[in-house]
């Protein structure tokens, strides 16, 4: 087994197709909408502009309903004429032109009939300082810790780590994430004014599973499939691997183990592992037609993969025809195999109190 170290850089599949296939994850952040908005509620400020930051937004769409929510909650306490300022980050290679023109054209907008609201962007990786300290009231931030800032370890026998068998790939997976969680919360905390409020959602699980087995494995079997028909090498599997891993509570609450319970200057207000949406199962057990839960879940599965495998591939020069390929198999496979999506949800609400 080599040390596959690779940053992470590919952001989600571009042109908008993330914001059209993440349902999921709307569905995700709306069960920690209601202590978001409680956040909001109760963080502090003076007569300053009020900063909202969302942290790994990708193309926008699923940040709207949270953003409204908080100012809509923000300005109920300091008059509906306050200047909000909302700070959208994200890798330099996401599709922020996606974003912006959601921010012109969605139904949901926050921007629709608003005044007084600007919306930005930064292009840069949240494991690097984005903000002067001090900046930001509120942050938001779904669905994307689970990425690690880096590959570090090949994994010879699947493309989510956490489903290897060997132990040694688990172990590296863990210490990176441990090591990513402490430097987010570092820059983060540097920038969260005295009393700012940051939620965190991302995939955790809870002690004794790890979920998304089932989504993640016939994704690999459609990748062994095209090894077996001379497609891809054994080579190019080695280094398909999708560096992302669910957190259990215990690892988020590590760094919170000190004697202040404070880390960085934050404390944890909420902690907690929620089951998982799952969006097509009741339809499927309606109508016992398993394309439309295929297609569905092919379209989230490549949303958020399709361009680290694109990645892997560099230097192929079909491998667009390869990624459309491993989808087309993927949505076969899960045809013939629908299966309930089984995963979970942690939402943390971190406090900056020092
Ligand atoms: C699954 S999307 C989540 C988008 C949105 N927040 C939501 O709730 O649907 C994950 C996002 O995290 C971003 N991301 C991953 N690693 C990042 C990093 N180191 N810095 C900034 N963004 C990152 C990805 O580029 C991607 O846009």
């Amino acid at each position: 087994m080599s040390d596959g170290v690779i940053p992470t850089r590919a952001a989600m599949e571009g042109d908008g197709y993330y914001n059209r296939h993440s349902a999921m994850q709307a569905a995700g952040n709306s069960a920690a909408l209601s202590l978001w908005q409680s956040a909001a509620n109760s963080v502090a400020f003076g007569d300053e502009s009020l900063v909202i930051v969302d942290y790994g937004s990708s193309q926008g769409k699923n940040s709207m309903d949270p953003i409204a929510i908080a100012i809509q909650a923000l300005r109920a306490r300091a008059g509906s004429e306050r200047f909000v300022e909302v700070i959208h980050t994200d890798l330099p290679s996401n599709d922020f032109t996606s974003l912006f023109t959601a921010l012109e054209n969605e139904p949901q907008s926050y921007m629709r009939g608003a005044e007084g609201i600007f919306p930005s962007a930064v292009g840069r990786s949240y494991y690097e300082a984005l903000l002067p300290p001090g900046r930001v009231h509120l942050g938001w931030n779904s669905w994307t810790m689970q990425w690690m800032s880096q590959h570090p370890i090949d994994i010879p026998d699947h493309i989510f780590g956490l489903h290897s068998k060997f132990e040694k790939v688990h172990d590296s997976l863990l210490q990176q994430q441990a090591r990513d969680w402490r430097l987010f919360l570092e820059r983060r905390a540097v920038e969260l004014r005295a009393d700012g409020r940051l939620l965190c959602l991302f995939p955790g699980r809870p002690e004794e599973k790890v979920g998304w087995e089932w989504l993640t494995s016939e994704l690999w079997l459609a990748l062994l499939d095209m090894k077996d028909n001379g497609l891809l090498s054994g080579d190019d599997l080695l280094h398909i691997n999708i560096p992302t891993a669910p957190r259990k509570l215990a690892s988020i609450r590590a760094p919170f183990a000190t004697e202040s319970g404070q880390f960085a200057g934050l404390r944890i207000e909420h902690a907690e592992i929620l089951p998982g949406p799952d969006l097509h199962w009741d339809a499927f057990e309606r109508t016992g037609d398993a394309f439309p839960l295929a297609r569905g879940w092919t379209g989230m599965m490549r949303a958020f993969s399709g361009p680290t495998v694109a990645a892997a591939l560099t230097g192929k020069p079909d491998r667009a025809a390869l990624v459309d390929e491993l989808f087309r198999r993927l949505e076969t496979r899960l045809v013939s195999n629908p299966q309930r999506h089984e995963h979970f949800v942690a939402v943390v609400l971190l406090h900056k109190v020092s």
